[in-house]
């Protein structure tokens, strides 16, 4: 009998990359088991993760807003990308760009983004900060399924950090960045080990309805494994 194929996993970045790597660590390491990095993309020339990608001979495309006539003929060519790498997951991580409802209506709900907040608090911008303006004791990190809604689709894992009375937005940010990359991790080799779909704004895993976001630590644990409770 022949092994099932990997699943094969698009990043989309701006920046450092620093998620990009975790997935890459969670591959090589094995806990993110039957995935393979099938390509990265970035609106960025110059985002450092795109580096990282090239040094780990994983394919990149560079795809710039500001090359393209219109935001339509830029998202055209992020879907030909998306394609291209028979994408079986598509991660947002650290992409810094607002998608258009129909562009991602014409994605697979496959789509996943790793947001800097325990949504649905704080979308957008400047989640750290807006976390310490409202005296928040608890802070964290959400992946979420992408839909059209900003930072609005449904929460499939979450990580909470507690927030500090010397903390400040970067010192917050500097101290949740480590769990979001286990969150990262834990929740990649979950995707790999259980069947998780998104329907109609609602989460199954392996047939079952997620009534909450999986917890980093409380029922999801660093190597993927789930406990869903009663
Ligand atoms: C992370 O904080 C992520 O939550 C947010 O953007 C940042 C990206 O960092 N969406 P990196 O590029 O993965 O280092």
């Amino acid at each position: 009998m022949s092994k099932a194929s990997p699943a094969r996993l698009v990043v989309l970045i701006s920046g450092r990359g620093s998620n990009l790597e975790a997935i890459h660590t969670g591959i090589s390491d094995q806990i993110i088991p039957s995935a393979v990095l099938a390509g990265v993309i970035s609106d960025q020339p110059r985002a450092p993760g795109l580096e990282k990608a090239r040094a780990w001979n994983i394919p990149t495309r560079v795809i710039e807003r500001q090359q393209m006539d219109s935001k339509q003929a830029f998202e055209s060519a992020l879907l030909h990308a998306v394609e291209e790498f028979s994408a079986d997951w598509i991660i947002l991580a650290g992409f810094m760009r607002v998608l258009s409802p129909a562009f991602l209506s014409g994605l697979s709900s496959h789509t996943l983004n790793i947001h800097p907040s325990l949504l649905p608090k704080y979308r957008g911008l400047d989640t750290h900060q807006r976390a310490l303006d409202a005296e928040d004791t608890l802070h964290g990190a959400s992946i979420h399924f992408v839909t059209p809604e900003l930072d609005g689709g449904p929460v499939l894992s979450q990580v909470q950090v507690s927030v500090r009375a010397e903390d400040t937005a970067e010192s917050l940010a500097r101290r949740l960045l480590p769990y979001e990359h286990k969150l990262m991790i834990a929740t990649m080799a979950l995707l790999m080990r259980h069947a998780v779909q998104c329907v109609d704004e609602s989460i199954y895993i392996d047939g079952n309805l997620l009534e909450k976001p999986l917890t980093l630590g409380v029922d999801l644990s660093h190597h993927g494994e789930c406990s869903l409770g009663g």
